[in-house]
């Protein structure tokens, strides 16, 4: 059998961007593979300080998944500081892994360049060590369960190959008594991999153009009609590859839906304001009933805790298992 994984972090509620890029399609491979989805809480610690807040999140991710269709019988989904095993293979998985390789990862990378931008003269100012380890404890996550495929978007590109390379150098040194499978990212087509932002730029938790999965109707509405557009006339000619509401509703309209309106801007006579109605019409459709799933997921007495319990019981087992070899391949046991 083939195994699918993939994680989002609890930092915030998930939005359209990771609905298009991972959520939907992990589901569309529940049928017919293995699959273990989990709520990637430790690596989230790096951003979100605030336990309150933190709690919450791991409540709206986990509750998101499941809205979304995540049937707990087929796929396990579990919460990644249920499984310590995890914590112990990312000390190992350290152990063989190149420094240069961390000097090289992007989000590292990005807050050195900020440093730069910024005069600061200590370029590792401000970054800790969770942020430098951060792919070696993703590469554990997708280790630990001898991974085949992990559903991402674009953006978790480099990770996807850190995590290759780590279980690599591992199978060299230690291959003839145990072998990590070798993972590879199932990336979504074309500009679903990295949905845009409200702003063009990608759509992010961390920047302020994201559109929350679960934002009440009349919320959704006006962040849509905040969109910001060119002012280019009703009447005139528009580029839609350009437009930002364009390619959002791209992702979510019928392919004759989306043939139409793009007709309909390039020939002029269609506003923004009307292309705007109908990315919002098109997203609530898709996402009222699962925003009503979603509201009683996050009610007190739900049983979400039940169904992450029970994720974290057959996530485990599996986890030891392999960690029994990995132990045994270095020589611990
Ligand atoms: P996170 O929590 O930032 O995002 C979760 C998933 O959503 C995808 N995504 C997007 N896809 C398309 N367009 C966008 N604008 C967009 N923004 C986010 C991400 O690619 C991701 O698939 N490091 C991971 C979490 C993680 C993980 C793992 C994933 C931890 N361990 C093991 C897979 C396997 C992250 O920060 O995703």
């Amino acid at each position: 059998t083939t195994t699918y994984l993939t994680g989002i972090q609890t930092s915030g509620e998930p939005h359209i961007g990771n609905y298009i890029g991972a959520i939907k399609p992990a589901l569309a491979a529940a049928g017919a593979h293995e699959t273990l989805y989990f709520l990637a809480d430790y690596h989230s610690l790096n951003s979100v300080k605030d336990p309150a807040k933190l709690r919450h999140d791991i409540r709206a991710v986990a509750s998101t998944w499941l809205a979304c269709g995540l049937d707990p019988q087929r796929t396990i989904l579990y919460r990644q500081s249920s499984i310590p095993e995890v914590f112990e293979l990312s000390v190992i998985l350290a152990n063989v892994t190149p420094k240069g390789l961390m000097n090289r990862a992007h989000a590292y990378k990005a807050a050195r360049d900020r440093n730069a931008a910024a005069g600061v003269e200590d370029l590792d100012a401000g970054v800790n060590m969770g942020l430098f380890n951060y792919p070696i404890l993703m590469a554990a996550d997708i280790l630990i369960m001898e991974t085949d495929y992990v559903p991402v978007g674009r953006d978790q590109a480099q990770h996807i190959e850190y995590a290759a390379d780590i279980a690599q150098s591992f199978n060299h040194l230690y291959g003839d008594t145990y072998r990590f499978p070798i993972p590879e990212g199932d990336f979504p087509q074309g500009d679903a991999s990295v949905l845009p932002g409200t702003d063009g730029q990608k759509m992010s938790k961390s920047y302020d153009n994201h559109i929350p999965l679960f934002l009440p109707e009349n919320k959704l509405k006006k962040l849509v009609r905040r969109i910001p557009t060119d002012s280019t006339p009703v009447e005139e000619p528009k580029d839609p590859d350009s437009s930002v509401p364009f390619q959002l509703l791209a992702q979510f309209a019928s392919a004759e839906h989306t043939a139409s309106v793009r007709a309909r801007l390039e020939a002029g006579g269609m506003g923004w304001g009307e292309l705007k109605n109908e990315l919002f019409d098109t997203l609530n459709t898709e996402f009222a009933p699962m925003r009503a799933r979603y509201d009683e997921l996050m009610s007190p007495d739900s049983d979400l805790d039940a169904i992450l319990e029970d994720g974290a019981r057959r996530a485990r087992e599996r986890a030891r298992r392999v960690l029994a070899q990995v132990r045994s391949a270095v020589g611990m046991a």
